[in-house]
């Protein structure tokens, strides 16, 4: 099967990031042929600095790299490196209702957010991720739930175009994670983690003296109970959430075990966790930063094999549309 996933390049990654993608690819990369894209043209669809846009992107590619994505086994690179990406993208437009793209909930709160600067990049964003993912002739795609309204527009277009012009492209089917596929705010349990609001995330680069800062003062709910409640208890329950994905201990086990005992102890043993679980993703990314001709080599490589792929898919496209 194929998988394609991707991450915006602007921002450190977070824990929501890694639970709700990376950790999926891990085990997706050991089975299937995975490409995993660094998005900088979706990046651009909001305010950015061009000046240090390329350092952003190598920065994150070193992240992927460190967090155990693999380039023997999957195809690491950067959207804009493969033309074709823009091409499909202008395609869809033309197959794409309005009503659908200003139905999507991203567009909404980033047009709330960019008052002043909403541009038409912003609106046409998920007709450029749906090209992403057909382009490559796509089965799963791995994501957390934020995503899910945007591959269900890629499925829509992908059955849309199979049906004017003859069949081209595979519907691909959504993956979320089991657990962890909306990771909270560490400041309001009620909202999304999200880099867009740094003081609510925890970045996976994060020193332990931050680490212990930021779950020591993370917001709980009034009572002493650990249990997993997202109505009554959603900051206890986002704190089991994610000491639960860290350490591979199942929910039910860790409000057994945690019986009888405060909040406090709960967060002391979550720092020591995530302390050690990020260690050595911040132990190679150090590495990483070093070998600058290496990750760029990554990319480069990688983008060929994804042109190979997309160049047969646009091929394809092309003649269906009657532009060749
Ligand atoms: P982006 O860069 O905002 O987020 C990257 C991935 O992280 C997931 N995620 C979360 N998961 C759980 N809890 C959270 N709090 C949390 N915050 C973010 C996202 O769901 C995503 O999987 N448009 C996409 C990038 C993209 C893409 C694609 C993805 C472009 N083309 C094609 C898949 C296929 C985005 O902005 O993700």
């Amino acid at each position: 099967m194929r998988i394609f996933s991707g991450i915006q390049p602007t921002g450190k990654l977070h824990i929501g990031n890694y639970v709700g993608a990376i950790k999926q690819w891990l085990e997706l990369q050991l089975k299937h042929k995975c490409l995993f894209c660094i998005v900088d043209l979706h990046a651009i669809t909001i305010p950015y600095d061009p000046k240090n846009f390329q350092e952003v992107i190598f920065q994150k590619a070193v992240e992927y790299l460190a967090c155990g994505i693999n380039p023997e086994k999957s195809i690491i690179f950067v959207q804009s490196y493969v033309k074709e990406h823009t091409e499909l993208t202008w395609l869809l437009n033309t197959i794409t209702p309005m009503g659908d793209l200003s139905r999507m909930t991203q567009f909404k709160e980033k047009s709330k957010q960019f008052k002043k600067i909403v541009g038409a990049g912003l609106f046409n964003y998920p007709i450029l991720m749906a090209a992403d993912i057909l382009l490559y002739q796509t089965d799963i795609v791995p994501v957390g739930k934020d995503q899910q309204q945007h591959v269900e527009l890629a499925r829509t277009l992908a059955r849309a175009f199979n049906r004017k012009f003859g069949k081209t492209f595979r519907v691909p089917e959504l993956m979320l994670p089991k657990l962890g596929a909306k990771i909270m705010s560490l400041q309001n349990p009620k909202q999304k983690m999200s880099k867009s609001i740094p003081r609510s995330c925890l970045f996976l680069v994060d020193e332990p003296n931050v680490i212990r800062e930021k779950i020591m003062t993370a917001v709980t709910d009034p009572g002493k109970e650990i249990v997993y409640d997202l109505k009554r208890k959603p900051g206890i329950s986002n704190l089991l959430t994610i000491y639960s994905l860290f350490s591979e201990m199942p929910i039910k086990k860790l409000e057994e075990d945690f019986k009888g005992r405060g909040y406090k102890e709960l967060k002391k043993s979550l720092v020591k966790v995530l302390v050690q679980s990020l260690e050595p993703i911040r132990r190679k990314r150090k590495e990483l930063l070093k070998r600058e001709v290496y990750v760029q080599e990554v990319l480069n490589q990688g983008a060929k094999k994804a042109q190979v792929i997309a160049q047969s898919t646009m091929t394809e496209v092309r003649k269906k549309m009657g532009l060749v």
